[in-house]
């Protein structure tokens, strides 16, 4: 069976490639597809196929998608409106096209139609099940790892962790989601099944709070902001209006409990338990030496 994984390049997609490696796969059934295969010359090394694939070249993707079996399609990055939906409806129609028998896509907690980058999801799952082949969707908790994008930093100067409600989410660790997606992608079955990719607890903004401090010894307070002043400072930081609009639609889905699902199915998929927090936040103490606040 030969395996495609899409967005090779990612740090989410490389991930997936060092998890199938380890699970014993031979590289040469495993096809690495990215926009810059040139990049990927330490899976080369391991016998792993590269190819070019950009989601933005159906006809390219027909000849990345040759020969795969089962596909996993790791969603596009860029979040300006209506730039992914039409990028993952080439990845799937090109994959039909190549003779891919198996689609697994990775989607979002919380996908519905709503924000652009939660339309993007439900589209596109909506997309896969018209597609007409097998498929297996992940849908992914939000990032432990997106805490050092400035959360982390702007928490150890100012103390504060701003959020605009109480509601819980269980984020995730993007190693966790990797590994159950490389489980779901590298066996045969899991035909129309949805998994959720989540932290062990869905924790309150608190929590959250207490968990920060508590691993970096400081004291870190939780705030509740208006959604008007959490877009504010998102502007301030000099992020594009589209960002704004992505990160502040998550806050406000996450506000409305669209996040707080708790699952055990990376424990199931992978048999190891899913990282908390505090674990992720141990193990990652040291980026914030190498990522301080302003940079
Ligand atoms: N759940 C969360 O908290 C969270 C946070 C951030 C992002 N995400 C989503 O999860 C995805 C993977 O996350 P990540 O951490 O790996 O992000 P990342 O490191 O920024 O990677 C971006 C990914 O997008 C792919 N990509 C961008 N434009 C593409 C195009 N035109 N055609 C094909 N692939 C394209 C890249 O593939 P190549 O460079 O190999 O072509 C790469 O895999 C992101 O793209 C985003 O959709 C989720």
């Amino acid at each position: 069976m030969v395996i495609g994984v899409t967005g090779a390049g990612g740090q989410l997609g490389g991930h997936i490639l060092d998890e199938l490696l380890a699970r014993g796969l031979k590289g040469a059934d495993i096809i690495a597809i990215s926009r810059s295969p040139e990049k990927l010359q330490r899976f080369a090394d391991k016998g792993v196929q590269l190819r070019k694939g950009d989601f933005d070249d159906a006809a390219g993707l027909v000849t990345a998608f040759k020969g795969i079996d089962r596909l996993l399609i790791v969603p596009t990055s860029d979040l300006r409106p209506g730039i992914r939906l039409p990028q993952h409806k080439n990845a799937i129609t090109s994959a039909k096209q190549a003779g891919v028998k198996h689609l697994v896509y990775i989607s979002t907690l919380g996908a519905h139609r709503g924000q652009d980058l939660f339309t993007t999801h439900i589209e596109t799952e909506l997309a896969v099940f018209a597609s007409g082949l097998p498929w297996t969707i992940l849908r992914m908790g939000m990032y432990y790892d997106n805490l050092w994008m400035g959360t982390i930093q702007y928490a150890l100067t100012a103390g504060v962790y701003a959020a605009t409600a109480p509601t819980p989410a269980a984020n995730v660790a993007r190693t966790d989601v990797a590994a159950a997606a490389a489980a779901l992608v590298a066996a045969s079955g899991f035909n129309g099944y949805i998994y959720h990719a989540t932290g062990p607890a869905a924790q309150t903004p608190a929590e959250i709070a207490a968990t920060i401090a508590a691993v970096f010894g400081k004291k870190v307070d939780a705030v509740t902001v208006t959604q008007d002043q959490f877009d504010g400072a998102l502007k301030g930081a000099g992020l594009p209006d589209f960002a704004v609009d992505a990160i502040g639609g998550i806050e406000a889905a996450r506000a409305r409990g669209m996040l707080d699902l708790v699952t055990h199915d990376i424990e199931y998929l992978t048999g190891r338990k899913a990282q908390t927090l505090a674990e992720y936040l141990a193990a990652t103490k040291h980026l914030a030496e190498a990522k301080p606040a302003g940079h």
